[in-house]
């Protein structure tokens, strides 16, 4: 459920008109919506109350420091990937005691910088990344905290390319190893190894992969226990679908239920990672149409919007709905593709897509695009980045503002030799 809706024939996000924003900050621009993004932090929250959690909203999905302190307000934490994510997560409050810093290749900068701000846990990936956590623990006079990323080889049934739980995958420690692996890290003097993370894959539309990656990460903690380390956290990812087209992911709450009863007698915080469940449909691309064109083989819209600030599509194929801002009755609908100005027959946010007949000027909005929409935006082709804008109460708040040429070329430097 999301807050952009038709009211007299024009889409609105909460009560504000696309095409009153569109005047304000121009096109193409990310628009989300508040009160969506807060009944979705709150369902999904609200969802796990009866067992002790913390919710760490996925970061990679949408960074804006104005959302991330909306989080924060909201009491939620963060899943960071990055140096760069744990400085806006506590640029925009998020308290270092709810940040769990996860992915494989870790540079010793960003392991300091983590331990120096007391993050809550790193999610270890290798035995190479846990002797260099310990390392730098040492050399800081600290003890790092840390989960074992375990990749339970469970199919996600999603796109390959966000797939991340199965065995061929880069990421986490087989189950086969993470028996080894967690002697290793109880061994480190610097090193306290508090929890099991994983996360199988993204946009997932079933409870069942979500059930049977947590039955061997449980099967595992008991194990451990029997060891005689000491499991406070598990950590089951991020993950949840949402619908872009005909979707039907499970609630919240279904989730909640199937998975809560594993976990119950453990004693341990579950931590969860959701990214798109909660930004993805509280948030739109609003783009201009600038030209139509009739090739032989197939008509173009041709609108202000790209690849670079929108790669979903051309990166994984993947259905954005577009609906016209304005609804207007121009004959049957016809069948398009939707381009960008950008040189790549790759550039496009719609292929072969029936939808009704636009003509330049048109406002188009491409919906679903709150999750890892502005997070995987480029500069390519030198196209300044879009601004974002965040409604609430009828109001427009500009939470990035639109670059400029002059954002384009800041940093690089003219050698002395060629001037
Ligand atoms: N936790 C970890 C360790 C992750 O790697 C991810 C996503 C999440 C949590 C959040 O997953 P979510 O709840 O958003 O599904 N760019 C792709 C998605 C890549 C997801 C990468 N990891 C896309 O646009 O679909």
């Amino acid at each position: 459920m999301h807050d952009f809706q038709y009211r007299d024939g024009e889409l609105h996000c909460e009560r504000v008109a696309l095409s009153r924003i569109a005047k304000e900050v121009g096109t193409p621009c990310y628009v989300y919506s508040h009160t969506t993004l807060v009944r979705h932090y709150r369902v999904f929250d609200g969802a796990f109350q009866s067992i002790p959690h913390i919710v760490a909203f996925a970061m990679k999905a949408n960074s804006n420091v104005a959302i991330l302190r909306l989080m924060a307000r909201e009491g939620s934490g963060a899943d960071i990937v990055s140096g760069g994510e744990l400085y806006r997560a506590l640029r925009a409050g998020i308290p270092p005691s709810k940040i769990v810093f996860a992915g494989v290749g870790k540079s010793w900068e960003e392991i300091r910088y983590a331990l120096e701000t007391d993050i809550l846990m790193f999610n270890v990936e290798s035995s190479d990344e846990l002797r260099a956590i310990d390392d730098v623990a040492a050399e800081m006079g600290r003890r790092a905290r840390v989960a074992l990323r375990i990749n339970p080889d469970i199919d996600p049934q999603t796109h390959p390319y966000i797939s991340t739980g199965l065995k061929k995958s880069k990421f986490g420690i087989s189950a086969a190893r993470a028996l080894d692996e967690f002697k290793l890290a109880s061994s480190l003097q610097h090193t306290e190894v508090v929890g099991v993370h994983k996360h199988i894959g993204s946009q997932l539309t079933e409870v069942a992969p979500f059930v049977d990656a947590l039955k061997k990460v449980v099967a595992l903690v008991e194990t451990l226990k029997g060891h005689g380390t000491d499991i406070r956290y598990i950590n089951i990812g991020g993950g949840l679908g949402i619908t872009y087209s005909d979707e039907t992911p499970p609630l919240p709450k279904e989730l909640a239920e199937a998975l809560s009863p594993l976990i119950r007698d453990l004693k341990c915080v579950l931590i969860m990672e959701p990214g798109r469940v909660i930004a993805g449909n509280a948030g739109i691309l609003m783009t201009r149409v600038l030209y139509t064109k009739e090739a032989e083989a197939k008509h173009f819209v041709i609108v202000d919007a790209a690849m670079n600030d929108l790669i979903r599509p051309s990166l994984y194929n993947a259905y954005h709905d577009i609906l016209p801002v304005r609804e207007v009755q121009r004959g049957n609908p016809v069948t398009v593709d939707v381009v960008g100005p950008v040189c790549e027959s790759g550039d496009f946010l719609a292929k072969d897509r029936t939808m009704p007949e636009a003509k330049p000027g048109d406002l188009l909005a491409v919906m679903s695009a709150g999750a890892y929409g502005f997070t995987m935006a480029s500069n390519y082709n030198s196209r300044p980045r879009v601004p974002e804008v965040l409604i609430r109460e009828g109001e427009i708040h500009v939470i990035r503002r639109r670059e400029t040429y002059d954002d384009l070329v800041r940093g690089e430097a003219i050698p002395e030799f060629l001037r």
